[in-house]
């Protein structure tokens, strides 16, 4: 570092244009940064952060919204190599990605970007895509970090959300990415964290990022994140992206004592530190298109999630007379809009992939009414014996930038939908959409629904392997599809306004909420049909260590085909009055079984698995008694249980003078101080009840305003006691 000018060092911390970061002659090189998360858009020259201009072809893999549904760590870890091949081929060092922020509200308009409602499955499928990428030596830059859950006033809204949602919902991801697949970079949210933007906030980037969770990589800014660059460097950011020429004011901030010297210097000499990582990178002349497309195909085979199968309409079967209706089984929709904008190797498209069945385009893309293409469906459908209705989102209905404010299919397909079932007694319907879209309205017209997400370039010839047989649907649902837009439980709170947007509802996301209120949903979390059944067995779970737990269960394929079950473990706390989500996601497995073949599927489980987050510990708490874990199919179809029990961490909050009588009595010392103050007095358990429970809410302080003779200096006395310092 002391061989760099002041200069150099606050260049280091800035770009040199969109995509590179500065160099310093020959010792510093340039690194390149390129987009991500599916695909690589690496654009020739300067280029633009919006995916406005074009970029070179790469392979377009299915976005985190279909990837994520497969809930395949492996696939995801193989996507992630194949990213890197490519970008090793186009010469990029880092890909910005993968996206882990939670889907905290279906409207999200860049929720295809993102895995899932849930922290667990989004960190471990992330911590996959991470280690795959970075295992050519690439580095992955996990964003957006953090809290960057709408698009709507994303560059300055406050996401105003309380600590322990914090922990519990939104940080675990990056947490657990971060701890274990050890990212080269992160990049910095727009939006600010209770009133601190997310590039300036050194609790975030510097106490918990690195402090707590041990990151020892580069924090790079989202794409003009960086309002104050002073303050960002002293939060900890190491790099704004792109530069906006402010290296100069860097340096006079040095110059005048406003910036410690020591501030900048780990800056750069953590940019110093990735480009020297860079080295490590490996060199390919090009990648093997075909091979990269038919992993898109596999990955995009494995999401599709088969939400509905009335009497087994699908697969298809020989001899059956198809036809295809619908504009996105020719066009179809395969990526979103926005910075992961990829331009494809090839595209694959479903009516093709089908063999080009008898087709309609049944609806205009555009939503306008179009009385003939329906006209021409409804012949297509009447002479067919199963009807593939392709439906979806259009691209101008969902992109980054800018949130849903339905979840409704445009009116022109269902009103399709309708009067295809009405000459064609078997339905199928295919979605293509980035974000949930509702089937309430629609759904009983279809006797089947594959949930086609955006499932990437090789998407049409998945699809086309699904719903003919050729391989069983193996997709999971990673977020609930709710019956209304008005059940979803952020609803009263999306997406703010005024500056803010408040997470009133707190850690109850997805199915946290629905499942807890047992309240009805269309598809629950974690659902998804096959062409198979699976039985499960055997379940063993045992205490291992301390606070430590193994689960075990049999799978068993009782079917007539081969087929995948994701075999799901919530750990679960029964209470009559929840204080906490009724269950949790903490494991998953997905296996694939021969009919009649059986597989052992192991889980361990640890003290934090079960632990809450404790605003008054500021950590961890994980508390004594009984929890149960649930094995099964989805969150609302568990197939077994089993009890254990947490010996605890043996934290309780510590008394204070206006810890309330119920407090003292909770908490073992406070309560051996107490019962030997009242020795003597009449006992509680003789006190009228609803007195004691009137009793139990009072703060010991104001014992003696009520005239119960707790006086100051007694109650000073016993928190001295339990504090043992009295
Ligand atoms: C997006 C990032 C992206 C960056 C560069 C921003 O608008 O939020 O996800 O990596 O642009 O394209």
């Amino acid at each position: 570092m002391t061989d760099l000018t002041l200069e150099e060092k606050a260049s280091l911390t800035s770009g040199s244009d969109t995509w590179h970061t500065t160099p310093i002659g020959e010792a510093v090189p340039a690194l390149t940064l390129s987009d991500g998360p599916h695909g690589l858009r690496r654009q020739a020259e300067q280029g633009d952060a919006l995916g406005l201009g074009d970029s070179v072809p790469a392979t377009c893999f299915p976005p985190a919204v279909a990837l994520g549904s497969s809930w395949d760590a492996h696939l995801a870890h193989r996507v992630g190599e194949a990213l890197a091949r490519e970008a090793c081929a186009l010469g990029v060092d880092v890909v910005l990605g993968p996206g882990v922020n939670i889907k905290r509200s279906p409207l999200c308009g860049r929720n295809f970007e993102y895995f899932s409602e849930d922290p667990h499955l989004t960190g471990v499928m992330g911590a996959a895509v991470v280690t795959g990428i970075q295992s050519l030596g690439v580095g992955a830059c996990v964003k957006h970090f953090a809290v960057n859950n709408q698009e709507t006033d994303r560059m300055r809204v406050s996401a105003d959300v309380d600590e322990q949602t914090l922990r519990e919902i939104y940080l675990p991801a990056f947490e657990r990415i971060v701890r274990e697949a050890k990212p080269y970079t992160v990049m910095c949210s727009y939006n600010r964290i209770n009133g601190v933007h997310a590039s300036q906030n050194r609790w975030l980037l510097t106490e918990v990022l690195r402090e707590e969770w041990g990151f020892d990589g580069l924090v790079m800014s989202d794409w003009g994140a960086v309002n104050d660059r002073v303050a960002a460097l002293e939060a900890g950011l190491d790099l704004e992206m792109p530069p906006t020429g402010t290296d100069e004011e860097i340096v006079e901030a040095v110059r005048s004592g406003r910036l410690p010297e020591a501030v900048l210097d780990l800056a750069a000499s953590r940019l110093l530190e990735l480009v020297r990582r860079g080295e490590g990178r490996a060199s390919f002349e090009g990648w093997d298109l075909d091979a990269h497309h038919e992993l898109a195909r596999e990955a995009a085979r494995a999401s599709a999630v088969l939400l509905k199968n009335d009497g087994d309409v699908l697969p298809l079967r020989q001899g059956q007379r198809v036809a295809v209706v619908g504009e996105l089984a020719r066009t179809p929709r395969y990526q979103g809009g926005g910075s992961s904008h990829v331009v494809p190797t090839r595209l694959d498209n479903a009516w093709e992939a089908l063999g080009r069945p008898a087709f309609a385009a049944g609806y205009r893309l555009d939503g306008q009414p179009d009385a003939g293409l329906s006209r021409e469906a409804v012949a297509a459908a009447s002479e067919a014996d199963v009807t593939l209705v392709f439906l979806g989102l259009p691209e101008a209905a969902e992109s980054e930038g800018f949130d849903r404010t339905t979840i409704e299919l445009p009116a022109v397909q269902v009103a399709l939908l309708r009067e295809v079932a009405e000459v064609c007694p078997k339905i199928v319907v295919v979605l293509a959409n980035g974000g949930v879209v509702s089937v309430a309205e629609w759904q009983e017209h279809a006797s089947a629904i594959l949930e086609g997400w955006l499932l990437g370039q090789a998407g049409g010839s998945a699809l086309a392997d699904l719903l003919t047989g050729a391989h069983s649907p193996s997709g999971r649902l990673t977020e609930t599809i709710p019956n209304r837009l008005t059940d979803v439980p952020s609803h009263l709170h999306y997406p703010g306004g005024d500056g803010h947007v408040r997470y009133g509802e707190g850690r109850y996301v997805g199915y946290r909420h629905y499942d807890t209120l047992d309240a009805d949903v269309a598809y629950p979390f974690g659902h998804g049909l096959t062409y198979s059944r699976f039985t499960y067995s055997d379940l063993d779970a045992r205490e291992t260590g301390g606070d430590e737990w193994s689960v075990e269960v049999t799978v068993t394929n009782a079917g007539e085909r081969f087929a995948h079950e994701v075999v799901q473990l919530y750990v679960a706390f029964d209470e009559e009055r929840p204080s906490r989500p009724r269950h949790e996601l903490r494991g998953f497995a997905k296996v694939g079984l021969e009919p009649g073949d059986s597989e052992r599927v192991r889980f361990a489980l640890a003290g934090r698995d079960i632990a809450q987050w404790s605003v008054s510990r500021k950590g961890w708490r994980i508390d004594a008694g009984a929890f149960t874990v649930e094995v099964g199919a989805s969150s609302r179809d568990i197939r077994l249980r089993a009890e254990l029990t947490s010996r605890g961490d043996g934290y309780a909050a510590p008394l204070d003078r206006m810890s309330t009588l119920g407090e003292w009595l909770a908490h073992p010392e406070g309560s051996r101080a107490l019962k030997q103050l009242l020795q003597g007095a009449p006992g509680l358990d003789r006190t009228d009840p609803a007195l004691l429970r009137l009793a139990m809410g009072i703060p010991l302080a104001k014992f003696a305003t009520f005239g119960i003779g707790l006086t100051s200096e007694v109650v000073d006395g016993l928190v001295a006691a339990v504090r043992g310092d009295g």
